[in-house]
């Protein structure tokens, strides 16, 4: 049935919005305002088509209960979240909705303060999701969508000044809004954002545009500030006391960029208000092809953010935003896609404050229809004239509102709309308002609205063709022609999803080797999971499908650098290192620094030195400071270094001289190590015990030194007098997001084919020999004819038993391994570990930049990672000497020859492979230790490439040697 659009509820609409004020900047004046947020009255229906009796004034809603604004109304005993990644949560039959749309009623009261006169009087909401009616005193004001953007009421007349006032707002969750906003989040409703009361004085400033440009040639700025009324500009930095509308031009003046953000402060004044302003010089250009910002080349250490609380979702207050970009800030990151909605205003003013590169994006995103094939119900938004006015609406709000923020260099139309007519309209609005900013979408390859090339998840091998302006043609010639020239960016990249993202090195390789590569985004900032609790009263993490939704997609929501309490994940100290703005090399006996900032030169920095000898510091000192310009590099002298006999690195570190407004004096940016001394022997040698180093065979067992093996299996059974089991060969990890069946690279599939998950061993033989004991096993899975043919050499040697282990792949194997290593389980007690090799944190083959060669010590549960879904973690690679003991010192000492990786946990991997969340693990009474020869890379396969070739376990002979000494 065709139902006219007249005859729809004003929700069901193509651009319900009525009623508001035209869009203008965000700022606070010294005009009073009153905060309306806190607690309101509060109703939730099922349904959207109920009575609306709610802006009644003599309405007695003393029978409602009560909700905080702002606040979503599932995360508040109402409804539930739901999480979908690109699947509308209801069909897609735009713009209509299913009559299941819940619904919330809010209502307040209000006093209009007495000093406000009779100054004219704005109603501001900062974000509704994702659609409300607005009432005050019993009449309508009219309809907002767009839940990301601000809307406005001009309430002067309307409004009680003698009188209590009583707002009524009905929020749906579902509108044809919803159409527009199907972003890959959690769905929550309600009033998410701030709500006020603005007094707007008689000749006041409504609007103001702030343009400050720079010209890098001559240090000239020139600023100009227009406004809706005459006003005068005061920057007494400056000297400046201009009129709004005149161009001023200040010579030497200091730029702002994301390095130094350098803000002049002042004020736009009329009689009536007063506008406190920040004011950054800087000008955005593409000159032949590169993006660059006061002229010089951009590279964009970037994340995706996306405003999250595991408490209270997108309401997210200011000391959520400072320490998001505080942390950012500490981990060398320069930029933000503000994923993918404008983010709450006051979040830009602290990016222009910080120093941070913005894309601010548009509320924008239209992925369920990319499955969507038929016609003609399901047209696509994007392309649709009905929607267009919604679309250009919710443009100007964004760029209206943030048109003031230095920080803010691109536009983003949307996120995953594809292509189509309207984002055409969108881009002309943009272009005419904001010349002075650059337009970025990135699903509509062809780029014919945009200045940027970008793309999402590109392989290495296509960025470095890209990098080379040597990309696969388009159709069009013109358009090829056109998009060859410009600049090219990931907007997303390095999909952070659990254990990961490998490969961020060579992303950065190509950035820094190309010009045009301008560098990426990192999907994504932070994990949404949302804090939860078993009936058992443990904490976890919820996601996809932990609130019953019937569609869903699981942990893909769960793909964060950081975990949902802003824990950093391992992935961001890897982000941190990979990106460092200051390179340092120690090479030819000197300390070579190169400085990769665009803006400064590394006068901010100290340079300080140590080394280390198996770990110990034996020497350190400081180098003072060195002043090279951005893109050069400089030299020190090494410092005088004494004699050291046993393996040392000498690490040079670059901090902070001073504090700076993110980090104390002292923190670091950039590090490097170097080795000066080989390692000669780095087990200690302890007296070889005579006398016991023949094995023999007594009573199913065999005795050899101090150890004792079952004499059928040769699995060694007890160390000393510590009850081992194992070591036995192992395949698998449990596995990572990246290797899931939706990965662009699942392995898992192909694992759990195979059986890699439970491999039979078969003892062929156990044979002792004078000065050692050989165990001939064939490992291998269910149903297969593949294996391995596995053989354990034992000899007494060194104080302890050595290892030498051979795994011979059978059969034609076409898939990489999990890993490639031994298992063993050791008393609980052992829950103490030390070893001289990488850390302190994990590392994986494509994941590794960040650990240093050094000595670290941490229990068993703190080598864990609580990746919100359990999968493999925690691995050290490298590791030298490995300790292994329990609260009296009393343990294992494992040498690797040379190396080994490690994991030691109190589940297995199976344990950790049925679990769902990190939390349902419990520990068993053995700690469980890993001991690889390697692992397969990570990648980033659960959006993007798997681990690139050099990082693949492929199966092939493999020798691998360890030694056990007990330590007492
Ligand atoms: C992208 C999308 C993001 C997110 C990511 C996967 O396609 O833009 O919003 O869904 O994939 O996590």
């Amino acid at each position: 049935m065709t139902v006219h659009a007249d005859d729809l509820p004003y929700y069901e609409r193509f651009n319900p919005t009525t009623g508001i004020r035209r869009p203008r900047a965000w700022f606070v004046s010294d005009a009073p305002r009153l905060s309306l947020n806190g607690m309101w009255r509060f109703r939730y229906s099922a349904r959207a088509d109920i009575a609306e009796d709610l802006a009644e004034e003599g309405l007695d809603d003393t029978t409602w209960s009560t909700i905080a604004v702002p606040a979503h109304w599932q995360l508040n005993g109402y409804g539930t979240p739901i999480y979908t990644n690109t699947k509308y949560p209801f069909p897609v039959d735009p713009p209509l909705l299913p009559d299941e749309n819940p619904t919330g009623d809010y209502r307040r009261t209000f006093s209009v303060p007495a000093d406000w006169a009779d100054a004219d009087v704005v109603l501001r909401f900062e974000g509704v999701d994702s659609c409300a009616e607005v009432w005050l005193n019993g009449i309508e004001l009219g309809v907002i969508a767009g839940s990301r953007l601000p809307a406005e009421f001009d309430v002067s007349h309307l409004v009680r000044r003698d009188a209590e006032n009583v707002l009524s707002v009905r929020v749906h969750q579902w509108s044809s809004g919803t159409y527009l906003e199907d972003q890959d989040m959690w769905w929550l409703s309600g009033i998410f954002r701030d709500v006020s009361l603005l007094a707007r004085p008689v000749g006041g400033i409504d609007d103001y545009t702030i343009s400050a440009s720079f010209d890098h040639a001559t240090s000239r700025g020139t600023l100009r500030i227009d406004a809706d009324v005459d006003a005068r500009v005061l920057v007494p930095e400056l000297g400046i006391d201009a009129a709004t509308g005149e161009d001023v031009v200040i010579d030497g003046v200091e730029a702002w960029s994301a390095e130094n953000p350098r803000l002049y402060r002042g004020t736009i004044a009329t009689a009536t208000e007063c506008v406190p302003v920040s004011i950054g010089f800087r000008t955005v250009a593409i000159v032949d092809g590169v993006l660059t910002v006061n002229g010089e080349r951009v590279l964009f250490r970037g994340v995706n953010r996306h405003e999250f609380s595991p408490t209270t979702g997108r309401t997210v207050d200011e000391d959520l935003m400072r320490r998001d970009i505080v942390m950012m800030k500490q981990h060398n990151i320069n930029a933000v896609r503000t994923s993918h909605y404008p983010p709450h205003p006051r979040f830009l003013e602290l990016c222009d404050e910080y120093g941070l590169w913005v894309i601010d994006e548009c509320d924008f995103e239209t992925h369920g229809f990319f499955p969507v094939k038929w016609r003609p119900i399901s047209v696509n938004p994007t392309d649709d004239d009905r929607w267009q006015d919604a679309l250009v609406q919710r443009m100007s709000r964004m760029v209206e509102r943030d048109k003031n923020r230095p920080s803010v260099i691109i536009w983003s139309l949307g996120n995953e709309c594809g292509p189509g007519r309207n984002l055409g309209a969108m881009a002309d609005w943009a272009r005419q308002r904001d010349p002075s900013r650059v337009l970025h979408y990135e699903r509509d390859w062809t780029c014919q609205y945009v200045d940027l090339y970008s793309r999402m998840y590109t392989s290495h091998e296509e960025v470095d063709a890209i990098g080379r302006r040597a990309e696969e043609p388009l159709d069009d010639p013109a358009l090829d022609a056109r998009r060859r020239q410009m600049p090219f960016i990931l907007c997303e990249y390095a999909h952070a999803m659990g254990n990961g993202p490998g490969g961020l090195w060579e992303y950065q390789e190509l950035f820094e080797k190309y010009p045009r590569c301008q560098g990426g985004f990192v999907w994504e900032w932070i994990d949404h999971g949302l804090a939860a609790r078993m009936p058992d009263g443990t904490d976890y993490y919820a996601y996809g499908g932990d609130f019953g939704e019937e569609l869903h997609d699981s942990n893909f929501v769960a793909d964060g650098l950081v975990f949902p309490d802003r824990t950093p994940s391992p992935g961001l100290g890897e982000l941190k290192k990979v990106v460092e703005p200051i390179r340092i090399a120690i090479e030819d006996g000197q300390i070579l620094v190169e400085n990769h900032y665009g803006h400064i030169d590394t006068g901010h920095l100290d340079f300080t030195w140590a080394l280390e000898e198996l770990g110990r510091t034996v020497a350190a000192g400081t180098l003072g400071s060195l002043v090279v310009a951005p893109g050069s590099t400089g030299r020190l002298p090494l410092p005088p270094l004494p004699a050291t006999d046993d393996e040392s690195w000498l690490a040079v570190r670059a901090v902070l001289r001073h504090p700076a407004s993110w980090a104390p004096a002292g923190h670091e940016i950039a590090w490097a190590q170097s080795r000066t001394q080989s390692p000669q022997q780095v087990v200690q040698t302890g007296a070889v015990r005579p006398g016991h180093a023949v094995p023999h065979a007594r009573d199913h067992v065999v005795e050899y030194d101090e150890a004792v093996f079952d004499g059928t299996t040769g699995r060694r059974l007890q160390l000393g007098d510590l009850l081992l089991d194992g070591p036995r060969l192992d395949v698998w990890r449990a596995p990572i997001d990246n290797d899931r069946s939706f990965s662009w690279d699942p392995r898992e599939p192909a694992w759990r084919d195979l059986g890699l998950h439970r491999v039979q061993h078969r003892t062929e033989a156990v044979q002792l020999h004078d000065d050692e004991l050989v165990v001939h096993t064939r490992v291998a899975p269910a149903g297969t004819e593949l294996g391995f043919a596995v053989t354990y050499r034992w000899r007494a040697d060194d104080g302890g038993l050595r290892l030498a282990l051979s795994v011979e792949p059978e059969g034609p194997w076409v898939v990489a391994l999990p890993r490639l290593g031994l298992r063993m389980s050791l008393p609980g007690e052992l829950d103490r570990v030390e070893w001289f090799g990488l850390g302190p944190n994990e590392s994986y083959a494509d994941s590794r930049r960040a650990a240093r060669v050094g000595r670290f010590s941490a229990t068993v549960d703190e080598l864990q990672t609580p990746y919100v879904f359990p999968q493999e973690n925690g691995n050290r690679m490298g590791a030298r000497t490995l300790w292994v003991r329990d609260a009296r010192g009393h343990g294992l000492r494992i040498n690797g020859a040379p190396e080994l990786s490690f994991t030691a946990r109190r589940w297995t991997s199976e344990s950790i492979a049925a679990a769902a969340h990190t939390a349902e693990l419990r520990p068993t009474e053995r700690v469980w230790l890993n001991l690889d020869h390697a692992q397969n890379g990570l990648g980033s396969g659960s959006c993007g490439p798997g681990a690139l070739a050099p990082y693949r376990l492929e199966a092939a002979p493999t020798e691998f040697s360890l030694h056990f000494a007990v330590v007492r």
